[in-house]
């Protein structure tokens, strides 16, 4: 694992925008910066860190790790459906294909946690048209995984919850379109349990965005990071529920925990600034996914991120040389 003193050496060099208007037009998410020209567009994941729908800052080597565990997960998956890749041609970038977005993000859960478990025990758990059983406990695992879908908000919005027969009366997805959806967010999301499992690691919840691209039905956006995921650590997980404990987090978790703890912020008002402190914290939480994930160790030079990923597109030719 990479050291403390090499994390801090990252944090003046971090990446928190890209401006290269020649690759497109922008559209900037919380953590992406995406250019389109036709139906190819360049998504550069920053170093940009997210919590409630706030931008906080940035942590070293968060989008080099985020875009490379995407690419690694679309490798393992390629036989279940199509994805959006093309290339990528930078350790942060991917060149994507264009895709029509499905209006919704589907939300996969193999356990009660989180958003979820709280609004079960507010008996608020009543949108996603589910009949939830009575005498569920935190951080228990279902029998199935549940897929409770959310609408996608506009930039700025927050995502609801809604049910699959809103979607339906709504005519946000068409019927079949959404059969087919499902079915791959269930396929998709036993390849990945499976394999974070046999790396000592359970694969949680995660999200999926699809949409249509050639006509089919495609894996779009980012898979099975910490960012769209939750993690735990395998080992223990049954004693620290029996006990009643937290399980041991490996995703974006701990900053929403370090800003609630520390900060009472749940997402009204100023976000705090993350210190240098809990960023070289939070690095190394996303840098330990990536390696028991991969089995590969971390690496990356200390340096300008900006100034690398301009190198490659020029070199590859998404910039003029
Ligand atoms: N192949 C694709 N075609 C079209 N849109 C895509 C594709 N892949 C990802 N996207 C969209 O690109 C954006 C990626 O940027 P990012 O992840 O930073 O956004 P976000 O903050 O999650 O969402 P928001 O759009 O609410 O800001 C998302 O809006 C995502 O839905
Ligand atoms: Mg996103």
């Amino acid at each position: 694992m990479i050291s403390d003193d090499l994390l801090r050496a990252q944090l003046p060099h971090t990446l928190r925008q890209v401006d290269l208007p020649a690759l497109g037009e922008l559209y900037r998410g919380k953590v992406r910066d995406n250019y389109t020209r036709g139906d190819r567009m360049v998504m550069i994941t920053t170093d940009r860190i997210s919590a409630f729908d706030h931008v906080l800052g940035t942590i070293p080597f968060k989008g080099e790790v985020l875009s490379r565990l995407t690419t690694f997960w679309f490798d393992k998956v390629k036989d279940i459906a199509p994805t959006h890749l093309l290339a990528a041609p930078d350790p942060s970038v991917m060149v994507v294909r264009q895709a029509r977005a499905l209006p919704v993000e589907i939300v996969i859960r193999g356990y009660i946690t989180g958003s979820l478990w709280r609004d079960y025990q507010a008996g608020k758990a009543g949108a996603y048209g589910i009949a939830w059983p009575a005498g569920l406990r935190k951080d228990q695992r279902f029998d199935q995984p549940i897929i409770t879908p959310s609408t996608k908000a506009e930039y700025g919005q927050h995502d609801e919850p809604i049910s699959e027969a809103e979607i339906l009366r709504q005519r946000l997805v068409a019927p079949e379109v959404w059969r087919e959806a499902i079915a791959v967010a269930q396929r998709l999301f036993a390849r990945g349990q499976e394999w974070a499992a046999s790396r000592g690691l359970i694969l949680v919840d995660t999200k999926y965005e699809m949409g249509i691209s050639g006509g089919k039905l495609t894996v779009i956006d980012e898979i099975h990071t910490p960012d769209s995921s939750r993690y735990w650590v395998a080992d223990g997980y049954a004693e620290r529920f029996a006990r009643g404990e937290e399980q041991e987090m490996l995703d974006k978790e701990n900053v929403r925990q370090w800003l609630i703890k520390e900060h009472g912020f749940s997402g009204h008002g100023a976000p705090p600034a993350l210190s240098d402190e809990v960023r070289v914290m939070l690095a190394r939480k996303y840098i330990e996914v990536f390696e028991r994930l991969t089995g590969e160790t971390f690496a990356s030079p200390i340096g300008d991120v900006g100034a690398r990923i301009e190198r490659n597109l020029r070199a590859t030719g998404y910039l003029p040389a």
